[in-house]
Formats: structure tokens, C-alpha cells, sequence
């Protein structure tokens, strides 16, 4: 195929289509095993987990609901503020429920250091994390994630719900974007 205009920011591609679909349906395998005499509730952070999510509930095949948080931190910025907002909360009452939260990156584990204890506090009666990627070079909080599709190292990566400036989210692949194209733009 032809490459496109997104390809073309691409520095080198970490994880094909065909290979991310493997994970996945190895880690849903593995979450059906744990999850299958539950009624767990698995919780998507938008916007990042978006494709995540839709694969990875249809590789666990486990009897579930689905729910969407929306929380904000990085703005348009490479790097992490630190702090996070909520702003679009679940719409149902969690209390005594097994959650999955579904993420498409654990980072500096601010986002789910957070999200984890917020929906103890509402109840929760376990909280399992679910990360399609993990960078733990950059971790500032002590957690860890229950299931894991890739450790990555420290670069760029977008594609797969993984944005730049909320453009790459839509390439089926992940890829490291070349640093001139975030270096330009400030
Ligand atoms: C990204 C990602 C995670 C978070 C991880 O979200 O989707 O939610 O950062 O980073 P952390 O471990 O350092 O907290 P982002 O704020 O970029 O929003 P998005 O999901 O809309 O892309």
C-alpha cells in the first residue's frame, strides 16, 4: 500500500497490526481464565483506549458491561502534568464491582494511580488494570498493571488510540513519530 501522510511522520514501526492482534488475543485468553466467574466491569479511558477497548472486550469473552471514563492531563504537551481531571465520569453506581480499567498507556502512572483509588473510594470491589502498553522508565507512581500487551522503551509512540495533538490515534499500527515532527510544532 501507498504510504500515507500519516506514514510518513512515522520514524520506525515498534508493533504491526498483525502482531498487536496476537497480544490481544493472547491477553484475552489469559483475562477470560481470571474474569470468567465474575461479572467484572471493564472501564475504557477515553480517548487513548478507544481501539483498545473494542478489541480486547471481544478477545476476553467473558460475560461483562462496558463503561467509558474521560480524563484529561496531557493537553497537547509530550509530558505529563501531573494532575488529573475527570471529564466525563461513568454513569453507573460500581459499588461491590470487579473493574477492569483499560488503558492504551501506563506512564508515569499518574492517570491510573488516580482513576484506581477513585473508584475504590466509589465503592469498587477490585480494581485489575489493564494496559495495552507499559513504559516503566517513567514511572512516578507505584503501580502496576495486571495485564500487559507491551513493555516499550522511552520514545514517541502513536497510532493504535495513541495520539500526538490528537492526530495518528486512527493508524492501525504503533510507531515512533519522528521527533521533528512534535520538535517543530513546540
Ligand atoms: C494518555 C494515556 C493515558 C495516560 C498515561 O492519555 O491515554 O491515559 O496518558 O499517562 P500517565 O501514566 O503518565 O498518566 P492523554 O492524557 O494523552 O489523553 P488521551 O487518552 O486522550 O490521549
Amino acid at each position: 500500500m501507498e504510504k500515507t501522510t500519516m506514514d510518513q511522520d512515522i520514524l520506525k514501526i515498534l508493533y504491526t497490526e498483525e502482531q498487536i492482534a496476537q497480544r490481544i488475543r493472547e491477553m484475552g485468553a489469559q483475562m477470560y481464565e481470571d474474569l470468567k466467574g465474575k461479572n467484572p466491569l471493564f472501564v475504557s479511558v477515553l480517548r487513548g483506549a478507544f481501539i483498545f477497548m473494542a478489541d480486547i472486550t471481544r478477545a476476553c469473552q467473558v460475560k461483562c458491561d462496558v463503561e467509558f471514563i474521560a480524563v484529561s492531563s496531557y493537553g497537547n504537551s509530550t509530558a505529563s502534568s501531573g494532575a488529573v481531571q475527570i471529564t466525563h465520569d461513568i454513569q453507573q453506581d460500581i459499588s461491590g464491582r470487579d473493574l477492569v480499567v483499560v488503558e492504551d498507556i501506563l506512564d508515569s502512572g499518574n492517570t491510573l494511580n488516580f482513576l484506581k483509588q477513585y473508584f475504590l473510594t466509589k465503592g469498587a470491589a477490585s480494581v485489575s488494570i489493564c494496559t495495552l502498553l507499559d513504559k516503566p522508565s517513567r514511572r512516578e507512581k507505584a503501580i502496576h498493571a495486571d495485564y500487559v500487551g507491551f513493555e516499550v522503551p522511552d520514545e514517541f509512540v502513536v497510532g493504535y488510540g495513541l495520539d500526538y495533538a490528537q492526530k495518528y490515534r486512527n493508524l492501525p499500527y504503533i510507531g515512533v513519530l519522528k521527533p521533528e515532527v512534535y520538535s517543530s510544532k513546540g
